[in-house]
């Protein structure tokens, strides 16, 4: 493995970029438009269906240049071929990343610490296979013989958001049944509403959890045991309705889980990038494996991309190099994405764990403290919806927030004057982030509104946007299950060149423990009413408070 230079911010490529941003952080995009009549053709780039539009960000063919030489400088292309190689570039739990495997469409084989991964990644998809084919058609069924009407996955992160997010976003593709539903929260509101709509003998539940171990996860999978069994002969019914998807498959077994009901995954699968495991199953049950196995399909033509189209014709690392830009140089905290597409609607959350679990660290792969920013707050709604409630400060507010907008040609169904409003309001708010509205423009309008000139001046300020506001346009044809694959795989990929310039491990989690050995402490100290003092003043005076304030 090459070495890191020592510190990034003193390395070449980062010391050219920094003196290019001193050229460039006043230098307004509609400059760039006005110079360069072909800006749209020469910054943009498509791959199958899916077109990037990178004109609207504050860059020169310098600085992509300059950024694609950061690139090098951190040895991304070598990066990429570690992670298809099956390196263990998970260094801090010594694995692979082998998420790539699993939506392998080739011959060829991937290996995890030598062993070739692929016949059991095949075996796996081929029991999803066998298992989603016999519920949907009815032939698996309840313990009464009735047929599986209503799957629940029950699962948290990435056993959950993946799932939840791709259902919504294939609706189309959904049969009428199973119904799936998804319960994560161990907040019992969320099962129960969830159960009392359903009947346990046509109800399938699948466990996902990648170790087996999340409390959260067990104890709605104890809710739902208790549930089914309350009105079932004996406990023998359980393996017409309860299956697993984890690494921890004897965990699962102890549970009680038919081991013919137990789907495996692997260590070098990381959980928020494991939608395309078992843990995809309550997915293959929604739209049937043959679309499943498109968005595989989908998927894979991306990594093909990723891994051999030269850096300035890379999708994922064009992303990536934006996104740096912005952080590093521009010192933006936060990025937007803001899916023109309803179906898209859980994508922003999915992202927050992808990229915020990933790229969340501050620790560099050598063990030191970075002394750069790494990871921006993710955050986004569905593009009109958020127009009406956030976007005031993306356009007038004082931080820079790049923006990724993500707009279908045609939805499931088109309904013209739908579907024209919508994408024109995409394209015009990144117009309109771009442009923004000088004072001469203001003024302009308000004399054409007959606003006398005092009354003018006083409003001037409030009406001008300064613009210059970065926006990535992502345009593709219709949201299939293979174009989804592909938009998922492009920021899976993107996360980790941004990961890989950043120099941290962008696949490991070690930040999730604390809060979750805190919480295994206090868990005991809630179960009598005697007064807690062995936490600091805050921590104990809310336990307390919670103690003598229930029922
Ligand atoms: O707490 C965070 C986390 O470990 C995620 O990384 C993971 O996706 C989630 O919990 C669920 O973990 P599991 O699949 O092991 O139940």
């Amino acid at each position: 493995m090459t070495t890191q230079t020592p510190n990034l911010q003193h390395s070449p490529a980062w010391r050219a970029l920094q003196e290019h941003y001193g050229e460039m952080a006043n230098v307004g995009m509609r400059e760039f438009f006005a110079e360069d009549k072909q800006r749209f053709e020469h910054l943009s780039l498509q791959f199958k269906d899916i077109l990037l539009d990178y004109s609207k960000n504050r860059v020169t063919a310098k600085t992509l240049e300059l950024l694609r030489d950061l690139a090098e400088q951190a040895d991304v292309p070598a990066w990429i071929e570690r992670m298809f190689n099956g390196a263990s570039i998970n260094s801090t739990e010594q694995r692979s990343v082998l998420h790539v495997a699993l939506r392998h469409r080739g011959s060829g084989s991937f290996e995890a610490e030598g062993n070739d991964v692929m016949p059991e990644v095949r075996e796996v998809l081929q029991k999803m296979r066998d298992f989603s084919d016999a519920v949907r058609s009815g032939e698996w069924r309840g313990y009464t013989d009735d047929r599986i009407t209503d799957v629940v996955n029950i699962g948290i992160g990435g056993s959950d958001l993946g799932p939840v997010m791709v259902t919504q976003a294939l609706r189309p593709f959904t049969a009428e049944q199973p119904r799936v539903h998804f319960v994560s929260n161990v907040d019992e509101s969320q099962i129960s509403d969830v159960l009392t709509q359903l009947d346990p003998r046509t109800t399938l539940f699948i466990i996902v959890s990648k170790s087996f171990t999340t409390p959260e996860t067990r104890i709605n999978a104890n809710t739902a045991r208790e549930w089914i069994l309350r009105s079932a002969p004996g406990a023998e019914v359980l393996a017409n309705h309860v299956v697993a998807v984890t690494n921890n498959v004897s965990a699962a077994r102890e549970y009680g889980i038919d081991p013919q009901n137990v789907f495996p995954m692997w260590d070098w699968v990381g959980g928020r990038y494991s939608l395309w495991s078992a843990v995809g199953l309550s997915i293959a049950l929604s739209i049937g494996m043959d679309n499943f196995e498109s968005m595989l399909h989908g998927a894979y033509e991306m990594d093909e991309h990723f891994r051999s189209a030269p850096l300035h014709e890379n999708l994922p690392v064009t992303l990536a190099l934006l996104g740096i830009w912005y952080v590093n140089f521009f010192s933006c905290q936060t990025q937007a994405v803001l899916p023109y597409d309803q179906r898209l609607h859980r994508l922003p959350a999915y992202l927050q764990q992808a990229d915020m679990e990933s790229n969340g660290k501050s620790v560099d792969r050598q063990g030191r403290p970075v002394d750069y920013a790494t990871g921006p707050v993710i955050f986004g709604e569905p593009g009109i919806n958020g127009q009406h409630a956030f976007y005031q400060l993306i356009h007038q507010g004082t931080p820079l927030i790049p923006v990724d907008m993500i707009v279908p040609i045609e939805s499931f169904p088109t309904v013209p004057q739908h579907h024209h409003m919508l994408v024109a309001s995409a394209f015009a708010q990144a117009e309109a982030l771009m442009r923004g509205k000088n004072e001469a423009e203001v003024r302009e309008e308000l004399e054409a509104a007959g606003m006398p000139e005092e009354d003018q001046a006083k409003l001037l300020p409030y009406k001008v946007f300064n613009g210059n506001r970065p926006s990535n346009m992502l345009v593709y044809k219709a949201l299939t299950p293979a174009t989804l694959g592909r938009l998922i795989a492009l920021y899976e990929h993107k996360i980790f060149v941004q990961g890989v310039i950043w120099n941290i491990n962008s696949f490991d989690q070690w930040g999730v423990e604390l809060g979750k050995q805190l919480a295994n402490q206090i868990l005991p100290e809630l179960d009598d009413n005697k007064k807690v003092t062995s936490h600091d003043s805050s921590t104990n005076g809310l336990i307390n408070y919670y103690k003598k304030s229930r029922k």
